[in-house]
């Protein structure tokens, strides 16, 4: 089977070890992919979603995998399904329920999936009505794609206002802000559980917990995830359970009678409070630092998982994974995610330790290839060091002890991914 993989990060580039290492995947091709993918397979410097469609057609690709919410959003699998390929990811109608928060929130409504209390408006007055009954802390966000930085958590009534007017106005976050769903706060724990779905029938992987803050103890300001680990221990078969009866076979059944079945990876941004798991968020994508946590993880090929999903056939599939854990820590670049950095020049020590070659690796993600070929720190998440290990323990020991092998100048991570668990 050829491959190709849309994106440039972590995540795609941990999507590509995993069908590298499956017998059944001959060639791999990444758009745009990234400094390091091209040691994986072939990048291609394409973005136009018809030129991608005639380069799968001239070169035999079997199958296309497309790893960000933005050409989802932009319908890349319209353009390749009306041209007869076959692509994993949802329609651009389907990937509403990330697009736009509204959308989401107006969909778990009517399917009566559980989620926080709020209102959806583009009225200042509104909006100021429903914060008068809440108390605070209180959610405020913009309603379309704002790469993450969409959500403010507000600590007073009076803040709630001031962002929800920031937000209005279009001077927070331009057109995507100019309506806003407001709702209450939901104090519990978070998780990213991930559904393989392809319109009908869908696989749960592993509950996976991210660190969405800069700093340890989960303090400083959001990023797009400083690290991840999965299985977490802090989801027993009682959640899986509730999380199939009351949000992914709703979910998907909802998605198919309203004309647009949901194929793709329905990723769950879920709020455990008194062990009722309540949807913050939609995403229609892989989380990525999660991904690069769940791909070694899968024991089956992962071809069949993709391409049975991408063809509706996930019932006929048996998708197994190894009973392990895996700890990835994210290593980023100095003013991450303040600005863009310097680039800096990547030197990871040769791995002398078997256990560590057999049981570590790093998934690249903001790197570059040099002039000169060596491999530099360009992006604002620039690698994940992943551990695989029988506990939580063992595999967070060999993530950091592969971060201690990694250098660049201005390097930061986190130290404590996976406290939660341990
Ligand atoms: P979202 O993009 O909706 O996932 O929001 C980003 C982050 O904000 C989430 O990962 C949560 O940590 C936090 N968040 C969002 N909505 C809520 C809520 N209703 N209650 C508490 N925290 C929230
Ligand atoms: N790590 C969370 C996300 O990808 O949105």
């Amino acid at each position: 089977m050829n491959i190709l993989i849309v994106g440039s990060g972590g995540r795609e580039y941990s999507i590509g070890m995993a069908l590298k290492k499956d017998d059944n995947v001959e060639k791999l091709y990444f758009a745009p992919g990234n400094g390091a993918s091209d040691e994986l397979g072939e990048n291609l410097a394409i973005s136009d979603f018809n030129e991608l469609a005639d380069f799968c057609e001239a070169n035999s690709i079997d199958l296309t995998i497309v790893g960000p919410e933005a050409p989802l959003v932009e319908g890349i699998v319209d353009v390749f399904e009306s041209r007869g390929l076959t692509i994993f990811g949802p329609s651009a109608q389907a990937a509403q329920l990330e697009g736009s928060k509204i959308f989401m929130k107006n969909f778990l409504a009517r399917h009566n999936v559980p989620t926080a209390r709020y209102i959806e408006t583009d009225s200042l007055e509104e909006a100021y009505k429903f914060i008068n009954t809440l108390e605070a802390p209180i959610v405020v966000k913009a309603d379309g794609l704002c790469g993450g930085k969409g959500v403010i958590i507000a600590q007073s009534r009076d803040e709630a206002k001031k962002s929800a007017g920031e937000m209005l106005s279009g001077n927070a976050f331009g057109d995507a802000g100019t309506k806003i769903v407001v709702e209450e706060f939901l104090d519990g724990y978070e998780l990213s559980v991930f559904a393989i779905c392809d319109g009908e029938d869908y696989v749960i992987l592993p509950a996976a917990q991210d660190h969405k803050r800069l700093l340890n103890n989960d303090q400083g300001p959001n990023t797009g995830g400083m690290g991840a680990y999965a299985p977490t221990p802090l989801v027993n078969d009682e959640i899986y359970q509730k999380l199939d009866e009351r949000v992914v076979i709703p979910t998907l059944k909802g998605m198919k009678e309203e004309g647009m079945p949901f194929k793709g990876v329905l990723f769950m941004g879920v709020m455990v409070v008194d062990g009722e798991p309540i949807i913050l968020e939609y995403n229609v994508r892989f989380g990525d630092p999660e991904c690069e946590e769940l791909m070694p993880l899968l024991k089956s090929p992962a071809s069949d998982l993709f391409y049975k999903a991408a063809t509706g056939d996930l019932k006929n599939a048996t998708i197994e994974f190894h009973d392990k854990y895996a700890v990835g820590v994210v290593m980023a670049s100095k003013d991450y995610p303040y600005k863009s950095s310097e680039p800096a020049e990547i030197i990871v020590d040769e791995i002398v330790h078997d256990d560590l070659e057999a049981n570590a690796h790093i998934s690249f993600a903001g790197v570059s290839r040099g002039e000169d070929g060596k491999l530099y720190a360009t992006g604002g998440r620039v690698l994940v060091c992943v551990g695989i290990g029988e506990s939580i323990a063992e595999a967070q020991q060999r993530a950091y002890m592969l971060v201690g092998q990694v250098h660049f100048a201005g390097k930061q991570c986190r130290t404590d991914i996976a406290y939660q668990a341990l």
